[in-house]
């Protein structure tokens, strides 16, 4: 498969007999209490990197981090649940080396023979992860003689294992799970059939606005749900009761809907609204117009008539870039907006349809539709900014010559 600006697949380099550096992305969910894994999605989705590079006699050395533990040792955001998980899903050992660098991590990388894994201890556990710390990016470079990057859901931050270390290893390509993210929304920029329908939702407009800036000048049309729509909602003069609403970003959303008729994009927003006392309350729960919202009322999910309509949007467009939930989805009372939106992308067969990760992936997942679109991206963040054109540091570090 060929990559844009010639990056290499991992197919491409030699790596047999050699150390090869692997940044996986295996910020994984944990059950607050039990610490057990909830969804190892990332994990196997790194499999056929990892089998390739096994079966070409590669000494494996995996990088990752799990969540934000700020430079900081923190036991319980080890990997050790994650390489536990990983030995089980390969049927053979992986070690796990009890810090990311340092004199344990250089023993169990010299201690590797062919075909087999070590994993760094979460690489977050120090500081100059994030600060991309040139010293740091030479220790862990120093583990290997091949680099190769799978963790497409890190693309977006350049830091010491993603974008530092690069240009201290010979040779550098994407794994298998890179290379697929790269392909199919590089699609999403270029030439795409029309209509091309974004759909967003989630809580905020602060988180998504930049997103939605950029989207203007790709898109026909966006679709918008979750808490952000209540924004959007207020903008244009509605009472929206109780419901979350950001305030001080009423001008910000403003604003974009009238660069957006400008732009000649249509903005599709709520008109029912399923309305609650509170999150807990699904008895009281009921559909409402948006002209109708009582002042004690909540808004947690789009309603069926404006779900209808959304569906009928998704049903005409031939290209679909989906990210952020329509309301509570976690809470059934709340998920129909949700749901409906995944079927309508699954039902859409003509379409290019891809679902940016974090909440949606899981809510596709949820409703096991996972493999009834195009594309399920394994990167939240990273898959907004990539669909903006962004160039994401972790990303152009496999370009040759950067
Ligand atoms: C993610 O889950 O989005 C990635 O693993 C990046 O994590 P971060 O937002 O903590 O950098």
């Amino acid at each position: 498969m060929a990559l844009p600006g010639g990056i290499k697949h991992v197919e491409e380099l030699a790596v047999e007999g050699k150390r090869v550096f692997v940044r996986v992305d295996y910020n994984v969910p944990l059950d607050k209490k039990t610490k057990q894994i909830t969804d190892d999605a990332r994990i196997t989705a790194t499999l056929p990197t990892l089998k390739h590079l096994i079966g070409r006699g590669a000494r494996i050395v995996l990088g990752s981090h799990l969540g934000r533990p700020d430079g900081q040792v923190k036991p319980e955001l080890s990997l050790e649940p994650v390489a536990a998980r990983l030995a089980a899903l390969l049927g053979q050992d992986v070690v796990l080396a009890d810090e990311p660098t340092g004199d344990g991590a250089k023993k169990v990388v010299s201690d590797l023979r062919d075909g087999q894994i070590v994993m760094l201890e979460n690489l977050r556990f120090d500081a100059r992860e994030e600060a991309n710390d040139e010293d740091f990016a030479r220790t862990l470079a120093s583990y290997c003689d091949v680099y190769v990057n799978d963790a497409f859901g890190t693309a977006h931050r350049a830091h010491a294992s993603t974008a530092g270390m690069v240009k201290f290893v010979a040779e550098a390509g994407a794994g298998y799970v890179m290379a697929k993210e790269i392909e199919v929304l590089s699609r999403l920029l270029g030439n795409v059939e029309r209509p091309y329908v974004a759909v967003l939702g989630g809580a905020k407009v602060s988180d998504k606005i930049e997103v939605l800036d950029a989207l203007l000048g790709k898109v026909n049309s966006i679709v918008i749900g979750g808490a952000m729509a209540n924004t959007f909602l207020e903008a244009q003069g509605k009472s929206l009761g109780a419901s979350k609403v950001e305030r001080d970003k009423l001008p910000v959303a403003r604003n974009f809907l009238r660069k957006a008729s400008e732009s000649k994009v249509t903005v599709h927003l709520p008109t029912d609204v399923v309305v609650a006392a509170n999150l807990d309350d699904a008895e009281g729960s009921k559909a409402v117009s948006v002209d109708a919202i009582a002042a004690d009322a909540m808004a947690l999910d789009i309603g069926p008539v404006t779900l209808e309509a959304y569906r009928k949007v998704l049903a005409a467009a031939r290209t679909v870039f989906w990210n952020g939930p329509m309301g509570v989805f976690e809470k059934p009372r709340f998920a129909a907006g949700t749901v409906g939106i995944a079927r309508a992308l699954a039902e859409n067969k003509l379409a290019l349809t891809v679902v940016g990760g974090g909440d949606s992936a899981a809510a596709i997942a949820q409703a096991g539709l996972a493999d009834k679109v195009t594309h399920v991206s394994t990167g939240g963040g990273a898959s907004l900014e990539f669909v903006q054109g962004l160039d994401l540091p972790g990303i152009a570090a496999l370009r040759p010559g950067k």
